[in-house]
């Protein structure tokens, strides 16, 4: 991590007083910053439908109907306008520019589990999405231009009803900020926020997750289905003769009610189910296995001449019951621990390092399939 990233904060510090605390104004975060992509690139991007963008408007002269919202693909003539101000965001950056992983996994002084995704906007004079508040933390880094940042604690979340976006009816700002390249602004969830261009600008999003209990457990069931194994048979012995027919009798739910609470669970299968869920693709990622994957042989050699790094697309995080990657729990040899869980922690390895025969292999696996590749002569 760079010494300036929280100016000159220490990680132990921040997380202390500022995380999911207080906002934090860092003038400066990362000198030199112009942002990942150019803004060909970026609006390329927009442009494509495997990659997940929005565009949004503000028109002034309609009232009622100010704001308007156009998800992507986006088409370059929208990309053009000059009349009224608007902004293109595009979201998960990471998974599709290596300097955006890069940038992303600065911040892994906060877990990799927390981590969502590198999201990039881009926005003419005037530009932006209007006052809202979300419910993850963010740290907002500035790319190239100026941007006002305008931020309150406020209570009042009520928002202008029928609008595409979400934005704040009665936004007052306590703070007022002009962020410029290599400013960042770090929010916890709920505050209220602004951001404003002035003038053309970009402004990169470290965006995090934070599941809420309801979507926990709808997943959490949804992967217990396949888990649970239940014995007995529905069976009634002493059955008596029913007035009505059609009337399901209380011995009947006794037994049922009786053979559900057989079910439960372990700490060890919220381990599991918790490595397999946060590390599931996003529904849009696909990997790109390689036509001619490198022989083992020959893969040995690249990776101890060059290194190895795992895909930007590719999500890997351990826990007490072991690595998961990309949705499946990894098969390992116990040897193997360090070397596994240094690589999920920096997500690539030197060159010349001493790797086992059997790490190779795992390693060569996922070369195949896409996962990780061979570091190149440009990295
Ligand atoms: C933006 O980059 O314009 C929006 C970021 C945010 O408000 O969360
Ligand atoms: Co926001």
């Amino acid at each position: 991590m760079m010494k300036t990233l929280l100016g000159g904060m220490s990680p132990r510090q921040f997380l202390e007083e500022y995380w999911q605390k207080k906002p934090l104004l860092v003038r400066q975060a990362v000198p030199g910053f112009t942002g990942v992509v150019s803004r060909d690139e970026l609006f390329d991007l927009a442009c494509d439908a495997d990659v997940e963008s929005r565009y949004v408007r503000y028109l002034p002269d309609t009232p009622g109907s100010e704001w308007v919202l156009e998800r992507g693909p986006q088409t370059r003539g929208r990309l053009r306008g000059k009349r009224q101000p608007w902004t293109v965001l595009v979201q998960g950056l990471n998974l599709w520019s290596p300097a955006g992983d890069a940038l992303l996994h600065q911040f892994d002084f906060i877990p990799q589990a927390r981590l969502d995704d590198l999201m990039v906007s881009y926005a003419v004079d005037g530009g932006g999405v209007g006052p809202h508040f979300d419910n993850y933390d963010v740290f907002l880094l500035q790319g190239i231009g100026k941007r006002r940042w305008q931020i309150a604690d406020q209570e009042d979340r009520s928002l202008v009803e029928d609008a595409p976006l979400r934005i704040l009816k009665n936004f007052q700002p306590a703070h007022d900020w002009v962020l410029e390249p290599g400013d960042m602004l770090y929010l916890p969830p709920h505050w209220a926020h602004n951001g404003t261009a002035i003038g053309e600008c970009t402004t990169y999003s470290i965006g995090f997750r934070s599941p809420t209990a309801q979507e926990l457990g709808a997943e959490f069931l949804g992967w217990m289905q396949e888990r649970i194994c239940l014995d007995g048979l529905y069976a009634d012995p002493d059955l008596t003769l029913q007035e009505n027919s059609a009337e399901i009798g209380p011995k009947m739910i006794d037994q049922i009610e009786n053979m559900l609470s057989a079910i439960r669970w372990s700490r060890k299968d919220v381990t599991e189910f918790i490595g397999e869920y946060l590390t599931e693709p996003k529904a849009h990622v696909f990997f790109d296995p390689p036509e001619k994957p490198l022989s083992r042989k020959r893969f040995e050699t690249a990776v101890n001449r060059h290194g190895y790094a795992l895909d930007a697309r590719t999500l890997l995080l351990w826990s007490e019951t072991g690595f998961y990657l990309n949705g499946e729990p990894v098969e390992f040899d116990p040897a193997d621990h360090p070397a596994l869980a240094d690589l999920a922690h920096r997500r690539k390895l030197e060159r010349g390092q001493t790797l086992s025969a059997s790490f190779l292999d795992l390693l060569h696996q996922w070369h195949e399939d896409g996962f990780a590749h061979p570091s190149s002569d440009h990295d």
